[in-house]
């Protein structure tokens, strides 16, 4: 199978607004796919892109929580800490559009040309471990699990991420790693996860901070780059982020967690109690 671009006729059925939700029977023109029915299909893609309809299904009796927030949230440690306490797994959404961009840098493509962009999810070879202790994120061979944290590809990654072709394909992805689940439950994070990944989640939450909580945070993070630079990268990140996904506000149904006054176990504590209290 090729890579659709732009100017193919599969290409043109994708949504043309950035922040829509992709209709159940989309999906199955995925740019690069390889198809889960043809057992000769050979391909890098580790993980098959199921049809959405069916991923959802497969979901259906698992616990899913859906998180969102912006950068320096605190997501990401939150997310793995939770899954970790409840036996689930744990999905950082956000490292496939930073392995991508990674890929993108280290094939000489320029993260703004969308069609070049797109090419290269056929050959992307994307691999993300779900077990909370054992975390790691590969492209084809190569572990980028440390690489892709890079203030370089922190730069790139939003202008890959509001290509509406990448959004539609790495929602397939996600949702597919959602139903291969083997645990009673997987903690999902991200940028669109309660809105477009997983609406129907069980558990649906948008973890705040406020900006200066969330900046001292990253450059805590990012030892060796000054805060100043840190909080300019951060804040232009979210700013051309939210052009694409509205991860600031709460949507309908959506518990905030605002974890500007609570240290990293009392947000842990936060999360895994409405997890309870929800699927009790
Ligand atoms: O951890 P941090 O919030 O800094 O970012 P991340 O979760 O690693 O996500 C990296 C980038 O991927 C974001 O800045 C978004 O551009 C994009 N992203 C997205 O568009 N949708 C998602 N569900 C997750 C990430």
């Amino acid at each position: 199978m090729t890579a659709n671009t732009p100017t193919d006729p599969a290409a043109e059925e994708t949504p043309t607004t950035l922040s829509a939700v992709p209709e159940s029977d989309e999906g199955t023109q995925l740019p690069g796919a390889p198809d889960p029915a043809d057992p000769e299909t050979e391909g890098p893609i580790l993980t098959p892109v199921p049809d959405p309809e069916e991923s959802t299904q497969a979901a259906a009796d698992l616990v899913v929580v859906a998180i969102d927030g912006p950068a320096g949230s605190g997501k990401s440690s939150v997310s793995k800490a939770s899954a970790r306490k409840l036996g689930f797994d744990y999905q950082d959404t956000g490292a496939a559009y930073r392995a991508l961009a990674w890929f993108a840098l280290s094939s000489g493509v320029d993260p703004h040309d969308s069609a070049m962009v797109v090419g290269l999810l056929e050959g992307f070879g994307y691999a993300i471990g779900t077990d909370p202790d054992d975390y790691f994120v590969r492209v084809g061979e190569t572990d980028v699990s440390e690489a892709i944290r890079e203030p370089r590809v922190s730069a790139a990654v939003s202008a890959i991420a509001r290509i509406p072709e990448v959004r539609h394909y790495l929602v397939a992805l996600f949702r597919s790693i959602i139903a291969d689940t083997d645990r009673p439950g997987i903690v999902v994070e991200g940028r669109d996860i309660t809105t477009v990944v997983a609406p129907d989640a069980a558990v649906r939450i948008l973890l705040t901070a406020d900006e200066e909580v969330r900046m001292a945070r990253r450059s805590a993070e990012l030892s060796g780059h000054s805060a100043e630079a840190v909080g300019e990268q951060l804040a232009s990140r979210d700013r051309q982020d939210s052009r694409v996904v509205d991860f600031l506000n709460a949507a309908e149904g959506v518990t905030t967690i605002d974890s500007t006054h609570l240290d990293f176990d009392q947000t842990v504590s936060a999360v895994v109690e409405l997890v309870r209290l929800r699927t009790a």
